[in-house]
């Protein structure tokens, strides 16, 4: 049997909310682990998520049916969820997440018999626990609900935020603990449902989940979605637009706004190569439609691995084909994360670093090793830059992470993604490609639909690869890269001869040799920005002017070119660049290149100034999850 106390709430010296003491789930174990099965595994692993006010070991959510109405003037979502469940325990209650979401009506059964409710304390980005009467053979509880206007999850554009500027558009960001503000939901990744959905919107308007997906506009404006297989909470998913559909294989496509399709089509022409490409590696891919969304530029990622429909940012339409690692990442995530998922969010990692390490093999395979080299090191480069900026010694640089009472967003950094990377690759180096992926593969099997953590994964890691073997183990080393801060000592620096001539190039510059004199044929906007980020901290006008006039930085259509640029640009108070600097910052809603750039303008006073003045342009097109950052930033 399992006692479970409420979360305890106190109040910081800050004054804030704060979890006082949330491991509050305490155990009173009547089975050990061994004799569990994989299934009351999972459910333990989910009942240990500090992030959800559910008590799945007690009843769980199994499928949710979703009617809801979107509305554009009142900026809500109304409706009900209706939600199978299995009361395990025979319970007299179940227990759902919820932030600022106004709870109407609940119901018990097929008859929609009324039952009573509570709701309990608020925190900031937990929200509050809904607790539900119902009775020890209850299978259907359905709650009437509508959204607040500042769901964090949502964001809604007027028609000047979008390409066409005619329509209105919304779209979801559910991950990490945000589909709790848009849908009353057990909020855990340790928790999968499966989903239909209703969903009411504007005629002139195209609705398309994470799920079966319409291919155009119907008149009545109601469309239905299924998702067959069982997903966490966090890859419920939602976007309203004037959007098309336009194919691209067999089994992909791409939705976007009518302004954008085309360019959008000749961008990701090769993502069925892509998907060709991951299942040669990893086995079939599972949930049978890959198609992309692309939004508008206020996205706060560049993408999210919504199932069967990728969410991705419009900055990645480089016209060169030049960025879709960011597709093949969040493809990979078919198997790495939406297929076996992270139970918690300290388990993070499981979920990015083998996406990191799938992503890579796919380019790869696709574009050849010296292609692959390069996104290494950039990504070695992130996460060394990561390391330096929160310090080698913190915690938050561990690999299983301890995110409680914190919101978990502020601990997902590029550890995850890079260190986890190189913990992959440090695993593939010391057992061989074949073995490797052998594991890997029987790995995506083994938990197919059901959440893993770091404990679970290294259990396999020790029965399926090391099997005893103590110098492997030693190889292997899982207590520097899992458990301890910073990086370990074996870890391989990656290297690319591309980026070995861009250096050479780069020296030559730095020598004399005037930019215009450089030969840069043929360089990728990987070389552009190596390149870019090998300049020098301190740089004169003329420095700046010489390579501005030659490579045209400024006026580059190149998101990762230009940003890179433009911290250059701040720092040496290169004015020239600051209208682009103020277009960029106005239009684009990518947290990733955001929070850097308000960063180094923070660092003087001036800067400061301008900093906050375009921060009142910016603001109102930026998504919550970046205008909490940056309102923290500025203030
Ligand atoms: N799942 C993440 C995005 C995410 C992480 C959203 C944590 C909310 C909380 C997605 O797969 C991702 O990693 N996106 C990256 C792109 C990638 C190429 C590294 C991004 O948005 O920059
Ligand atoms: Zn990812």
């Amino acid at each position: 049997m399992k006692l479970y106390h409420r979360c305890l709430l106190g109040i910081s010296m800050a004054g804030s909310l704060q979890l006082a003491s949330c491991a509050t789930k305490t155990n009173t174990k009547t089975s050990t682990s061994e004799t569990m099965t994989t299934e009351q595994k999972a459910l333990e692993t989910a009942s240990a998520d500090v992030h959800s006010y559910a008590r799945p070991a007690e009843a769980v959510a199994k499928h949710l049916d979703l009617d809801i109405a979107v509305d554009f003037n009142s900026k809500t979502i109304s409706g009900t969820a209706s939600y199978l469940i299995d009361n395990l325990t025979k319970t007299n209650e179940i227990v759902f997440d919820v932030r600022g979401l106004q709870i109407e009506k609940v119901y018990l059964g097929d008859n929609k018999e009324e039952t009573t409710f509570t709701l309990g304390e608020n925190n900031t980005f937990l929200g509050q626990p809904l607790t539900v009467n119902i009775k020890p053979d209850t299978r259907t509880v359905t709650i009437q609900y509508k959204t607040s206007a500042d769901a964090a999850a949502l964001q809604w554009l007027n028609p000047q935020q979008t390409a066409g500027k005619k329509y209105p558009f919304l779209f979801t960001q559910s991950q990490a603990i945000l589909a709790r503000t848009w849908i009353p939901i057990q909020d855990s990744p340790g928790i999968r449902i499966t989903y239909n959905a209703t969903v009411k919107v504007p005629k002139e308007l195209l609705a398309v989940m994470s799920a079966s997906n319409p291919q155009e506009k119907n008149s009545s404006g109601v469309y239905t979605f299924e998702m067959k297989q069982p997903i966490p909470s966090y890859l419920m998913a939602l976007s309203v637009g004037d959007l098309v559909f336009s194919k691209v294989g067999p089994q992909t496509g791409i939705y976007a706004e009518p302004a954008t399709i085309e360019a959008a089509a000749y961008e990701f022409a090769e993502m069925d190569k892509m998907l060709v490409a991951a299942e040669k590696i990893y086995g079939k891919y599972r949930w049978d439609r890959y198609d992309l969304l692309v939004l508008p530029p206020s996205f706060p990622f560049g993408g999210m691995e919504n199932p069967r429909l990728t969410f991705v940012t419009p900055t990645v339409l480089a016209k060169d084909r030049s960025l879709t690692s960011l597709i093949a990442h969040e493809l990979a995530h078919s198997w790495s994360g939406n297929l076996v998922t992270n139970a918690t969010w300290n388990d993070f990692w499981l979920n990015e670093g083998f996406t990191v390490y799938f992503e890579r093999r796919i380019m790869e395979e696709i574009y050849g090793k010296e292609y692959a080299a390069m996104l290494n090191v950039l990504g070695y480069q992130d996460l060394q830059h990561t390391l330096d900026d929160i310090g080698r010694q913190n915690e938050d640089t561990r690999l299983k992470l301890d995110l409680e009472g914190r919101d978990p967003d502020e601990g997902l950094t590029d550890i995850a993604y890079e260190k986890g990377n190189a913990f992959l690759q440090n695993i593939e180096r010391a057992v061989g490609r074949e073995k490797f992926d052998q594991f890997v593969n029987k790995y995506f099997n083994t938990f197919a639909f059901k959440s893993t953590n770091t404990d679970l994964f290294l259990d396999f890691l020790r029965t399926e690869l090391i099997k005893g073997d103590e110098e492997l183990a030693e190889k292997i080393n899982i207590e520097g890269w899992v458990f301890s801060p910073g990086l370990p000592a074996d870890v391989q620096k990656p290297e690319s001869t591309r980026f070995a001539a861009v250096a050479a190039t780069y020296t030559s510059w730095a020598n004399g040799t005037p930019a215009k004199q450089l030969d840069t044929k043929d360089w990728s906007s990987h070389e552009w920005l190596h390149f870019i980020r090998l300049l020098p901290a301190k740089m004169t006008p003329q420095q700046l002017t010489d390579l501005d006039t030659a490579f045209g930085f400024t006026n580059s259509g190149n998101s990762e070119v230009l940003a890179a640029w433009l911290l250059h640009t701040i720092n040496n108070k290169y004015t020239k660049a600051d209208k682009a600097l103020e277009t960029f910052l106005v239009n684009v809603g990518r947290r990733k290149f955001l929070i850097p750039l308000y960063k180094a303008l923070l660092q003087t006073p001036e800067g400061k100034k301008k900093a906050l003045a375009i921060y009142a342009k910016a603001r109102p097109n930026y998504h919550a999850v970046s205008t909490v950052t940056i309102d923290d930033m500025l203030k």
